[in-house]
């Protein structure tokens, strides 16, 4: 049922302040500011004998472990990062007992994934899944995790399952930092701003008028270039994938500052650029970036916390906590990409040639 809705894309886009809030009952403690996760099955103690965190799974999931990385490292201060399941099961990984693996699937059952999960285990690793399918085999197969609870997602491109699994680990860095050094003032903080998200996301689902016509001005381009840094690369780089999925438009995702590395010379007013752009330690760089795009004659949308001169367009959604940002930052990108492929006439929830859950090699 895509109740009322033209596409379930758009449904489950607009569902997001109630999957977000679905994912965070009953999971955070307002007394010591931290993160109820029962089912890691982990005590205080085995928490924090983790040195690292190693973060595992495909497509949108590998990218919203991105964001997961960035979360653990800031809040918890532990080393963490993340790959795609397939090139670290093919490449013998090393595997260490004071690593917390981390692979994630919305559906539980990719099979690239699952394969990673299996290959961890007989090496006596300690894996966690964050799974939306309850019951389904990455599930059944790790140690314990953390179920979104975002209901099921039936358009092939993520989109609620991606930001519910960026608040996951939002609970799970709250967690890891809250037995290690996380003061309880930054606990607090982080469970404040993570009680705002349902809020400031109907905000932004009021925008979805505005970014419509920005997709339509925008997607008449044969290529997109989506950057940011640091919180925001992640954002970019789930950004050109959804644009790509569901429109077909080629798009690219580069770290700000390595545009001027090679890229730089792609940029024209045939090829514009998405910039997220938060209200961060990192905006001034940002804009600097903006500026070397612009002499450049190439056309800019920047997603952030405000307008800028420096660019054409402008979405500006609501600030949260700095680590938290990336969260809302996605969805202004999920609606262009969406409206995007409704102007092209594509087939929004069955893009040719993708399976919403690849379960072969
Ligand atoms: C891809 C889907 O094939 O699998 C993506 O098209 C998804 O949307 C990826 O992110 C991983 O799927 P899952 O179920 O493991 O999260």
């Amino acid at each position: 049922d895509n109740g009322g809705y033209e596409h379930y894309l758009l449904k489950e886009i607009s569902e997001q302040p109630d999957t977000v809030a679905r994912t965070l009952r009953g999971r955070i403690d307002d007394r010591f500011h931290i993160a109820h996760l029962g089912g890691l099955n982990m005590d205080a103690r085995e928490t924090r004998s983790f040195r690292r965190v190693k973060i595992i799974g495909c497509g949108s999931a590998y990218y919203s472990g991105q964001i997961g990385a960035q979360l653990i490292e800031e809040l918890a201060r532990m080393p963490a990062d993340a790959e795609p399941a397939s090139e670290f099961r093919y490449r013998g990984p090393v595997v260490e007992p004071d690593t917390l693996y981390v692979t994630i699937s919305q559906s539980g059952e990719t099979y690239d994934t699952l394969a990673a999960v299996q290959e961890l285990k007989r090496k006596g690793g300690r894996v966690l899944g964050i799974v939306n399918t309850v019951g389904s085999a990455i599930a059944r197969e790790t140690d314990g995790g953390i179920y979104l609870h975002a209901g099921p997602e039936v358009s092939v491109a993520s989109t609620k399952a991606f930001t519910s699994t960026a608040v996951a680990f939002a609970l799970l860095a709250l967690h890891l930092g809250r037995v290690r050094d996380l003061s309880p003032a930054d606990g607090r903080r982080v469970c404040e701003g993570l009680r705002r998200l349902p809020e400031q996301i109907k905000e932004i689902l009021t925008l979805e008028e505005q970014i419509r016509e920005l997709a339509i001005k925008y997607a008449d381009a044969p290529g997109m270039m989506f950057v940011g840094r640091v919180r925001g690369y992640p954002v970019a780089r789930e950004g050109a994938q959804k644009l790509k999925e569901i429109s077909y438009v080629h798009a690219e995702a580069y770290p700000a500052s390595e545009l001027k590395h090679g890229p730089l010379a792609l940029i024209s007013p045939e090829l514009p650029t998405v910039a997220v752009v938060p209200d961060d330690e990192l905006l001034d760089k940002n804009l600097t970036t903006l500026g070397e795009i612009r002499a450049r004659h190439g056309r800019i949308l920047m997603v952030g916390h405000r307008t800028s001169e420096a660019a054409d367009d402008c979405v500006v959604v609501p600030k949260n906590e700095n680590e938290l940002d990336p969260i809302l930052l996605t969805i202004p990108l999920q609606l262009f990409a969406y409206h995007a492929a409704v102007a092209l006439g594509r087939d929004v929830d069955k893009p040719r040639n993708l399976a919403k859950s690849v379960t072969v090699e």
